[in-house]
């Protein structure tokens, strides 16, 4: 990668001058309009060691001595060095650009990426179509990196909500044998409710519980059942998360993602007991008020970080409870050493709470390492957390449909794939409305909160998702009529003017980007990256005329670089988890 390269050249300089080599470091440079890039470490050196830094410069530009692979090297202001590749260097380096476009690989890890995380019987709300469309680019990152990865989309179905639904179901159809004791038969296969019924009640229960003492009792009663093994309730709830697995995969499926497992909170459910019985006796968990807590506060704390509960006085477990036992699986069991938590920031809390928790527990060995990473809201005009119906929450059908036809109405504004079977057209159009609604969210960074905004979101200009689905397929394009004519790419020539050496510099700096974005967790980098790249390959394109090119060897660089675009564009959609449609 042409970083450590030029790194390693300046970090050599800086040791033959007896000077530290992490000088040496070089970066992209800040103004791209006087030089391509630079190296700012004689500042640093020359105070260190005491010294003019310009003239530290001067000996480091000596020290390099002549190259062909840089033009002459300048000082800038108080001491920066200006650095420039000569054409040579840089077609060279195109030229041995690999299948990974240089990004390295990592030592492997064993990740697992916990995302999606609906609850059973709720509908989704922007919180997990965030962690939906966030998590599932992470995970295409970390395996893209050469790790070992494992998704799990958390299903919350042990909380009280269980609870509610099954007295709501009871008070609605009291004669069913899931509520008769006696009952000592097989359970039915069919389930009583659909989604739709669970989704309506749900609601009601919830707040009738809220204001009516005695219902919330009994559901608490219930959801405590539940968790102990009562065999009507467990065949209910059994068909709860039926029905809503069916449901929810649909949607996930409409999106684009799947999972490697969907697990719940349920799942370690047989874990809780014996985790309990080894934390009281090891003395870490204890009893307050009636409760069992762990004392998770540490001593540099600058916030209360207050006790995390295990279990409330009535023996029911808690969002908090499964989550510390998911760990312990997923470390004994899956052999994770990192776990990333793609979910809504306002649940850092939580966090900080079940990773101290999982750490005071040896739950989480010291090797393995447990990682929230948090995102703010999409909201709507207002402000407020986006909804699609009035006053209702997201559905994330309703959303998609929405998506997919708004980008219908832009494709026939712009009479695009106007002359297209239909079947083709809703694929399209439907390609179109995910890279708008995913871009609209992965180019913001994940930790602010955004404006879902239809009509930017789905414009063909600026900085969007169908603006980069275009521009990939009209390099799918130029390559499809050059195959007509024979033309087949060829080696990277020498750049002949500005706007051929920018797409060779851009397309350079694929490995560092991954890296920042990899290891910050943000992949806004890639789709700022993917905009800057589809810009760049607009102005090369409009510079010259690649099929009519007399020049045969010429011609033939071009269409590498064209091929090199696409096959990096496509890389980078990918990373987001947005595909590209054959044609437009
Ligand atoms: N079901 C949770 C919610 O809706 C999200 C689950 C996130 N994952 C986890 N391991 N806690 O808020």
């Amino acid at each position: 990668m042409i970083l450590a390269t030029l790194s390693q050249l300046f970090g050599d300089a800086f040791e033959k001058l007896g000077l530290d080599r992490e000088a040496g470091i070089v970066t992209e440079s800040d103004r791209p309009d006087l030089a391509q890039f630079q190296c700012n470490g004689a500042l640093s050196a020359a105070k260190a060691a005491g010294r003019n830094p310009r003239e530290l410069a001067q000996d480091v530009i000596d020290a390099v001595g002549e190259t062909t692979m840089l033009e002459p090297l300048t000082i800038a202001g108080p001491g920066f060095i200006n650095i420039n590749l000569t054409d040579q260097a840089l077609a060279d380096q195109l030229n041995e650009v690999d299948e990974r476009f240089n990004a390295s690989t990592a030592e492997p890890r064993a990740v697992l990426v916990d995302f999606g995380g609906p609850n059973v019987a709720k509908a989704m709300h922007v919180g997990h179509l965030r962690s939906t469309i966030i998590g599932d680019s992470m995970q295409r990152m970390m395996r893209f990196a050469g790790h070992d990865v494992l998704t799990d989309i958390h299903v919350g179905d042990w909380g009280t909500q269980m609870g509610q639904l099954i007295i709501e179901v009871e008070r609605r159809m009291p004669e069913l044998v899931y509520f008769d004791d006696a009952y000592s038969g097989e359970y039915p296969e069919e389930s009583p409710v659909t989604l739709d019924d669970l989704q309506e009640m749900y609601p009601a229960v919830a707040a009738r519980c809220k204001e009516d003492a005695e219902e919330a009792e009994r559901a608490r009663q219930a959801t405590l059942e539940l968790q102990q093994g009562r065999p009507g309730y467990r065949a209910l709830w059994n068909h709860f998360a039926k029905v809503s697995q069916v449901s929810q995969g649909r949607d996930f499926e409409e999106l684009g993602v799947t999972f490697d497992l969907w697990h719940g909170e349920s799942t370690v459910h047989d874990r809780v007991g014996p985790l309990i019985e080894g934390l009281i006796s090891a003395g870490v968990a204890s009893d307050s008020d009636g409760a069992l807590v762990v004392e998770v506060a540490e001593p540099g704390d600058t916030k209360e970080i207050p006790p995390l509960i295990l279990s409330k006085s009535d023996g029911a477990y808690l969002y908090t409870t499964t989550d510390v036992a998911t760990i312990e699986a997923r470390v004994q069991e899956l052999h994770r050493d990192l776990i990333l938590y793609v979910v809504d920031a306002r649940q850092a809390l939580h966090f900080e709470q079940v990773f101290r928790a999982a750490r005071r527990a040896g739950v989480a060995p010291s090797g393995v390492e447990l990682e929230h990473v948090g995102f703010g809201t999409m909201n709507d005009k207002n402000g407020k957390p986006f909804k699609t119906r009035e006053g209702g929450i997201l559905k994330l059908k309703d959303l998609i449909d929405m998506v997919s036809d708004a980008a219908r109405a832009r494709l026939d504004e712009a009479g695009m794939a106007a002359d297209y079977e239909e079947a083709e057209r809703n694929d399209i159009a439907r390609r179109v409305g995910l890279a708008a609604l995913k871009y609209g969210d992965l180019s913001n960074h994940r930790m602010s909160n955004y404006v879902f905004d239809l009509d930017r979101f789905t414009s063909f200009e600026g900085k969007t998702g169908p603006y980069l689905l275009y521009g990939a397929v009209r390099m799918t394009s130029i390559l499809r009529k050059a195959g007509e004519q024979g033309f087949e790419p060829g080696r990277i020539v020498p750049p002949i003017d500005e706007a051929d050496r920018n797409l060779m510099l851009q397309i350079l700096r694929f490995p560092n980007v991954f890296d920042r974005a990899i290891s910050q967790r943000a992949p806004n980098h890639l789709a700022e990256y993917a905009f800057e790249l589809v810009a760049t390959y607009s102005r090369f394109y409009e510079s010259h005329h690649i099929l009519s090119e007399a020049d045969e060897h010429l011609r033939q660089s071009w269409l590498r670089l064209v091929a090199m675009s696409l096959a990096l564009i496509t890389l980078l959609l990918d990373l987001l988890g947005i595909q590209i449609p054959e044609r437009m």
